[in-house]
């Protein structure tokens, strides 16, 4: 199999190819993920919240982020690996992100790192990059951020936020950030992006007029309940299949009925 690389990513864009991209934490997963074909896995920080079940971004550790992207990193032949600099390492100097991210990459192998803003954290994108080490971009909404604008609503739905997301997003190409994640934002907006910039703009919650989309995988799959935003579409119910497989297990084992005369030695 041949493995994705940000060459590869940048012909997807440039053929007309739409990317595919979800969030992953753990080994079993990941295999799943790469054997199905996904062209970039996502250690999220959102592991936080789903992993971890923090309410923000904030709490995780880069330690933490180490973790769960070496577990990813195990089980790729094919899929290229981005990790999310966790809040606090990289913001406001330089050095330390460059820091964090060669942490990342020695200590995980995954294949870039991936940081959320704009103008406000160029000298760090610009610093890891000259080390050689790929950085995707993040901008729209930013969870790092929620303190900051106090919700999760969607962004940049005033003149000024979109001039200034355009412009980022020109800057963080002109850093040479190899790709950039928009995060809810209108559609028409995006597509702009899209079309301003030559790198592979990817979205979520930002409309079918990028290069890829990204989805959470517990959003994804089911697990998260109550989660359920417009721009999310479920593959699965897993929350109800495994509550339901976990309920006939209970039952079983109540029951005497497992394990049978087969099931034992
Ligand atoms: O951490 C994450 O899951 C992300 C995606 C939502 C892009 O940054
Ligand atoms: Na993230």
């Amino acid at each position: 199999v041949k493995r994705i690389t940000t060459h590869i990513l940048q012909k997807m864009k440039d053929d007309g190819e739409k990317i595919s991209m979800i969030t992953a934490y753990d080994y079993s997963m990941a295999r799943i993920f790469d054997d199905a074909g996904m062209d970039i896995l996502l250690v999220g920080d959102s592991a936080a919240n789903v992993m971890a079940g923090y309410e923000t971004t904030l709490p995780i550790t880069l330690d933490n982020m180490i973790y769960h992207a070496a577990s990813v990193v195990r089980a790729i032949k094919r899929s290229f690996v981005t990790v999310d600099l966790p809040f606090g390492t990289y913001q406001g100097n330089s050095k330390e992100a460059l820091a964090s991210a060669i942490r990342i990459m020695k200590e995980t192998s995954a294949h870039s790192v991936k940081i959320e803003g704009g103008e406000e954290i160029l000298e760090s994108v610009k610093r890891i990059i000259s080390a050689g080490v790929p950085v995707m971009g993040h901008l729209g909404l930013t969870p790092q951020s929620i303190n900051k604008f106090g919700t999760y609503a969607v962004r940049a739905t005033e003149e000024s936020e979109a001039q200034k997301l355009l412009n980022d997003a020109r800057l963080l190409q002109d850093a040479g950030c190899f790709a950039i994640v928009l995060e809810k934002i209108p559609a028409s907006l995006a597509k702009q992006v899209a079309e301003s910039v030559r790198i592979p703009i990817i979205g979520i919650g930002a409309g079918k007029h990028v290069d890829g989309q990204v989805l959470v995988m517990h959003d994804m799959l089911g697990i998260n309940k109550d989660f359920k935003p417009r721009f999310l579409r479920r593959y699965l119910n897993l929350y109800e299949e495994i509550k339901k497989a976990s309920q006939a297990y209970i039952h079983d084992v109540k029951a005497k009925d497992f394990p049978n005369d087969n099931e034992q030695y």
